[in-house]
């Protein structure tokens, strides 16, 4: 069986942020969980290197079956180091970086049925810059410089270190106890077994890779250029499942989000941790943890976290949070929050449920066939039976039993010639 050690134990200073760089997310997902579900889909035998927030980065580990090792930083930091603590199980070991969250379960595969004594992978970038560069004479691999060892002319170089290797077992036996901290990082670099190995004439197999999935993420730059990759994947696979996407590169859809049946999306939308069923998101719309089925939304609507959609059309500018709505329309501009509003009802524009009182959250209930006029404040908590109807600019703070009207009006007064008066014009 194949061994899959993954290196996420680092401080990821130049993400110059307080999360640990594996943690940072990509579509919504944080990047060492992308890497560890390729891993499991090549073998059972996967462990984690971890310290730097150990309980933050453990916690999301542990709800995967692989092993967590404790990284000794203080006594052995760097990609070396980290593997001090890790025991070596099996014939063939496989060595990933945390930080290349865009590789495929095919790729690692291609490069653990290679035979050598040590399997790289290496990149000819024309920015090489933040990686390792792989020093190659007459077609050999001779060392790895790390770019702050590096001199001016070995910066260079164009051949990187992409950071996966696959190692035989004996090879990491023999030369991870001789690496030394002896280098600008004072780190023990695993990149140092190559030249060791290279010098007891092992053999040692660089396989060319595409940056396009083993990019290192070292810099909130870096993040922005693998998310752009990862939520294009996520949008072409969704492309190919036969949703439609209007200008795919406007629209964000993060790894959580599903579709079923027949799904339109129009641009500028953003959709997360959602489920989609037969219906369209106009333009510019944002639909977080939510679940719609068969209906409009849009464009510009807000639907927020735990809403249940159905059969239902949602215009401009209405925003619906933790609320269930069955067969409603809201077309514009309102905002209907911890609610239940059931079929053929209608919520005239600019009605609000206005469910906070500054302390405690409320419930607003409304039943079949309700006419919400224009401008009504609903003030929860409040029940409105089936067949009600409320006159537009009603303040309704009672329960309204089936089949009432509902209004509520400050009288309306007239000043005839007020504005003439006013101004001092003629009429
Ligand atoms: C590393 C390689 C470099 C290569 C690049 C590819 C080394 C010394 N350098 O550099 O040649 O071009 O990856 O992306 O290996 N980590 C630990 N413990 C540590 C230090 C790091 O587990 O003490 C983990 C990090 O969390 C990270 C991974 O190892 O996931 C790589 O570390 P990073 O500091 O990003 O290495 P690079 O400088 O990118
Ligand atoms: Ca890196």
């Amino acid at each position: 069986m194949l061994q899959i050690i993954i290196l996420a134990a680092g401080k990821g200073t130049r993400m110059k942020s307080q999360k640990a760089k594996v943690l940072h997310t990509l579509c919504g997902k944080p990047m060492l969980e992308y890497i560890i579900e390729e891993s499991l889909k090549l073998t059972k035998s996967v462990d984690v290197v971890l310290n730097f927030q150990f309980d933050k980065t453990s916690e999301i580990v542990k709800n995967y079956p692989v092993n967590i090792v404790k990284q000794n930083l203080e006594k052995f930091p760097g990609t070396g180091g980290a593997l001090k603590e890790v025991k070596l199980k099996e014939e063939k070991i496989l060595i990933l970086n945390g930080d290349m969250p865009l590789i495929t379960q095919e790729e690692l595969k291609k490069l653990s049925e290679i035979d050598a004594d040590i399997v790289m992978s290496v990149m000819k970038l024309k920015n090489p810059d933040g990686y390792g560069r792989v020093l190659i004479q007459d077609g050999d691999v001779i060392k790895i410089i790390e770019q702050k060892d590096a001199s001016t002319e070995e910066l260079k170089i164009k051949h990187v270190n992409a950071g996966v290797y696959l190692f035989k077992k004996e090879v990491l036996e023999k030369y991870l106890p001789k690496l030394s901290d002896n280098n600008a990082q004072k780190e023990y670099y695993l990149t140092d077994v190559i030249e060791m190995a290279v010098k007891d004439n092992l053999t040692i197999k660089a396989v060319e890779v595409d940056e396009e999935s083993f990019k290192g993420v070292n810099s909130k730059k870096d993040l922005a250029v693998a998310e752009e990759t990862m939520c294009k994947r996520i949008k072409n696979r969704w492309l190919e499942k036969g949703v439609i996407i209007r200008l795919p590169q406007t629209v964000y859809i993060d790894a959580y989000s599903a579709f079923e049946g027949e799904c339109e999306i129009q641009p500028g939308s953003v959709i997360t941790k959602s489920v989609i069923i037969d219906s369209e998101i106009k333009a510019n719309s944002v639909i977080e943890e939510s679940v719609i089925k068969n209906s409009a939304i849009g464009p510009m609507a807000r639907i927020r976290p735990k809403s249940e959609i159905k059969d239902s059309k949602i215009g401009n500018f209405v925003e619906v949070k933790s609320t269930k709505l069955n067969g409603v329309k809201a077309g514009h501009l309102s905002y209907l929050g911890d609610s239940e509003i059931d079929e053929g009802t209608n919520i005239g524009a600019g009605s609000i449920t206005c469910n906070y009182d500054g302390k405690n959250k409320y419930k607003t209930k409304i039943g079949k066939n309700v006419f919400v006029g224009s401008d009504t404040k609903l003030i929860a908590p409040i029940t409105i039976e089936d067949d009600v109807m409320i006159a537009a600019g009603s303040v309704v703070n009672k329960n309204i039993p089936k089949g009432s009207l509902a209004i509520s009006r400050s009288p309306l007064k007239i000043v005839k010639n007020f504005y003439y008066k006013f101004f001092g014009k003629e009429q």
